[in-house]
């Protein structure tokens, strides 16, 4: 019998992240952010100066990622090839990177074990878009986690702000909707909840409330 995983997929600022923290604090179940693996990947590639439409390069450095999570001061840190990239990730120019070499199917196949990898006892939370319908399809809790983009682009523009970066609510918009349409439309993994995901709508609704809707499923399905 394998460890329990709970998915949680949506399109990006859905609140996903910080649901499958929370959770995986509460549960003491282990934690797997997969678009980090995307990102990192792209990061690594923009760092190389890759050209990021050439699918076999894009395969080969996500084959070979030399990554590592780590636990600091109760934050993740995101190493790559030894260098807290944590910060680097999260620019705006990665996750465009992030999003196109996601469409990869070279890529993805490249990132599919070592997601699996993160399964281990008592459990795991795992946020993404294709946990639930392709990394772990027999997980016995999915969470299919949305919110309009206009709240999301706002949730995003708050963040940003409160870390001091400045950027226009029009442009992240702008963003989001490019993401959304190319995380929607690839042929491989395309962003669609599981036939057995719950689907929550957090618009209005703040973290607390959505997590309480999620430890419910939690305790009727484990
Ligand atoms: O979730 P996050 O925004 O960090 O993911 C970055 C990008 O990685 C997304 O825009 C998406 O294209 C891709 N991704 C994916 N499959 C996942 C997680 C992320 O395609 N499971």
């Amino acid at each position: 019998n394998p460890s329990p995983v709970i998915t949680i997929d949506g399109p990006s600022g859905s609140g996903k992240g910080t649901i499958a923290r929370l959770l995986a604090d509460k549960l003491n179940y282990a934690l797997l952010d997969s678009g980090a693996l995307y990102r990192l990947t792209a990061l690594s590639a923009l760092n190389r100066e890759a050209d990021l439409t050439d699918e076999a390069t894009l395969t080969e450095i996500a084959a070979n990622l030399d990554i590592r999570f780590e636990l600091r001061d109760g934050e993740v840190v995101s190493l790559l090839e030894g260098q807290d990239v944590s910060h680097d990730i999260r620019l705006e120019r990665v996750s465009m990177a992030a999003s196109k070499v996601a469409a990869m199917p070279g890529v993805r196949a490249a990132l599919l074990q070592r997601q699996r990898d993160f399964r281990q006892a008592p459990g795991l939370v795992a946020d993404g878009r294709d946990m639930g319908t392709t990394v772990f399809p027999d997980a016995p809790v999915k969470i299919f986690l949305t919110a309009s983009a206009e709240e999301r682009a706002r949730r995003r523009f708050e963040q940003l702000r409160e870390k001091g970066v400045s950027v226009s609510l029009r442009d992240l918009l702008e963003d989001i909707r490019a993401r959304d349409a190319r995380d929607m439309n690839r042929a491989t993994s395309p962003l669609a909840p599981a036939e057995d995901a719950v689907e929550l709508d957090s618009t209005g609704v703040d973290i607390d409330g959505v997590l309480q809707i999620v430890l419910q499923l939690v305790r009727d399905r484990i």
